[in-house]
């Protein structure tokens, strides 16, 4: 028998996403396909363990909403399954919440009665022990916006408007938390501090989070483990291993001391998006967490690069 702690968190088994109309075959040259992670040879299914932060990064429209959406349940897929915990996921639920590409608070309720909608639509007794107003606040805290809990979504910058979203998903305390994009309408400054922000937030919350983004930095600056996608259908070709663990050094502290081993990490993914998007056909590279030790130096991420990749010219 499976100990439960073997089981994955996630499992996306040979997952695809057709867009064409209920009925209709797909079409021949494959246009209408937007995910496919079985490949066009059984690819073996995708697992992400429980606490993991794991980054999908794509370039734009290549199917990343599209894959988010199948895992929170929101899209049947055509073909394929996703597991979570071992079991078939069926629909939406409060264990998987998302964090959207768009601001999405109710504008008629303050940040703090937004937040606490989302624990007023299911509580399941999660927030025992502690009020529910007290849990809200705490939450609110956690994303610095202690000191806005009477302020309208109207009077929010961005940044502002999706720490309430995260806050608000947070505060259900989810199995799963799936970002698609929170970051991407917000200027480059900001957004800086929102992935600092996030770091923080996984040092206290340790939930599996499920991050997208088009941005090979931000995907450097968060991802334990992260997959990169061909150019649509969505297929996650390369798996690669953070060469710095959170929990031997914090990304903050990689990204000061170890800066050139850090860009250098950061211009391989980059490269290795690049080469993708040029080379689709490329063969599919699954990086195991125990390859990795080698590559915590400058030596293995440029060997790795000239190797591995093919990113030779
Ligand atoms: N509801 C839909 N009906 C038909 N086609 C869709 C639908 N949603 C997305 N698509 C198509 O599927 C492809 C992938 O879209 P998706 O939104 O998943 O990409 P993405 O990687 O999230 O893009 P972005 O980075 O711009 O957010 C696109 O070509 C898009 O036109
Ligand atoms: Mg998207």
């Amino acid at each position: 028998m499976t100990a439960t702690h073997d089981i994955p968190k996630l499992e996306l088994v040979n997952l695809r996403l057709n867009y064409s109309p209920r009925g209709k075959s797909e079409a021949r040259d494959g246009s209408n396909l937007a995910v496919n992670l079985d490949g066009d040879n059984s690819a073996p299914p995708i697992r992400i363990s429980r606490g993991e932060f794991t980054v999908l990064l794509g370039p734009s429209g290549c199917g990343k909403s599209s894959l988010l959406r199948m895992i929170a349940g929101l899209v049947p897929p055509t073909a394929g399954k996703v597991l979570k915990d071992g079991e078939l996921v069926r629909g939406p639920g409060n264990d998987r919440v998302m964090v959207f590409q768009t601001y999405t608070s109710f504008p008629w309720l303050t940040v703090e009665q937004n937040v606490l909608f989302a624990l007023n639509l299911e509580d399941k007794g999660k927030s025992e022990g502690q009020s529910k107003k007290g849990r809200a606040r705490q939450m609110l805290e956690l994303v610095d916006l202690g000191d806005s809990l009477n302020k309208y979504p109207r009077e929010l910058s961005g940044g502002m408007k999706q720490r309430v979203a995260i806050a608000r998903a947070l505060v259900c305390d989810p199995d799963v938390l799936l970002m698609d994009e929170p970051f991407g309408a917000l200027d480059p400054h900001i957004r800086v501090r929102m992935q600092d922000l996030m770091l923080r937030i996984g040092r206290t919350v340790r939930t599996t989070v499920l991050f997208v983004t088009h941005d090979a930095r931000e995907a450097v600056i968060l991802g334990d483990v992260i997959y990169i996608s061909t150019l649509r259908p969505c297929f996650l070709k390369y798996r690669i291993v953070h060469p710095f663990n959170k929990s031997a050094t914090d990304r903050e502290t990689a990204r000061d001391r170890y800066s050139g081993d850090f860009l250098g990490f950061q211009r391989e993914v980059e490269d290795r998006m690049q080469y993708l998007i040029e080379h689709p056909d490329a063969p599919r590279s699954m990086e195991k967490d125990d390859d990795t030790s080698f590559r915590r130096s400058t030596l293995g991420i440029l060997e790795q690069l000239s190797d591995n990749t093919g990113v030779r010219e």
